[in-house]
């Protein structure tokens, strides 16, 4: 089945009405339906229209936010990832993320909420964000706030990645099937053609 959205709600969002109301943007399904694809489309269109934006695997955006905890930068590093009128936080769902580095997530999300948007990308339904983040209370009060002033995109469907698999897989096999003439001929061809 082709993944499969509403065309309407995706075009709405790229007027970006949401940015000026400061409301977030969910995008859920599982692997390979799209999500990156579209955080990244909404991302560029608020760039396009002098957004401020900044993109990161939720892993990347932890690690930054680690390392600048360790440097003593934390507050500032908060800051310049509070500024943004876009976050995009991706990927959410795939790896781990040990408490400190959720306690740190939880507090970005705090600074962010009513101040600016985030889009977020996850695999994984919100009953299973507890375990994501380790903490079912911590992942509760997350989930609140972004939930708050936003726009849900539910994305079903096969993987666009698993169509190109079949799609050359059926070509090679077929290839395989072909009869040995027209391989011959194919094959003579494209000596021919080097
Ligand atoms: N509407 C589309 N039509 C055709 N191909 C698409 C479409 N959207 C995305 N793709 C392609 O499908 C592949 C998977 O898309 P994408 O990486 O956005 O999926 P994802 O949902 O983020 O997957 P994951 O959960 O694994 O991160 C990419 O190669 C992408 O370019
Ligand atoms: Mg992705």
């Amino acid at each position: 089945m082709r993944p499969s959205i509403k065309r309407e709600q995706i075009e709405s969002l790229h007027e970006l009405g949401f940015v000026a109301r400061r409301e977030n943007v969910i995008f859920l399904g599982p692997p390979g339906v799209g999500k990156t694809h579209l955080a990244i489309s909404l991302a560029i269109i608020a760039a396009k229209h002098g957004q401020r934006v900044y993109y990161g695997s939720l892993v990347d955006l932890i690690s930054s936010l680690e390392e600048a905890q360790v440097a003593g930068q934390l507050k500032r590093r908060l800051a310049v990832l509070t500024h943004p009128s876009l976050l995009v936080v991706d990927e959410i769902g795939y790896l781990p993320v040990t408490h400190t580095g959720a306690v740190l997530f939880f507090q970005l999300m705090t600074r962010r909420y009513e101040r600016a948007s985030t889009v977020l990308t996850s695999n994984r339904g919100f009953e299973e964000w507890g375990e994501i983040f380790g903490d079912e209370v911590m992942a509760a009060a997350l989930i609140d706030r972004l939930l708050h002033h936003r726009h849900l995109v539910n994305i079903r469907g096969n993987s666009y990645r698993m169509r190109e698999h079949t799609a050359l897989s059926q070509a090679l096999r077929s290839e395989a099937e072909a009869p040995s003439t027209t391989r011959q001929r194919r094959s003579s061809r494209s000596v021919n053609t080097r």
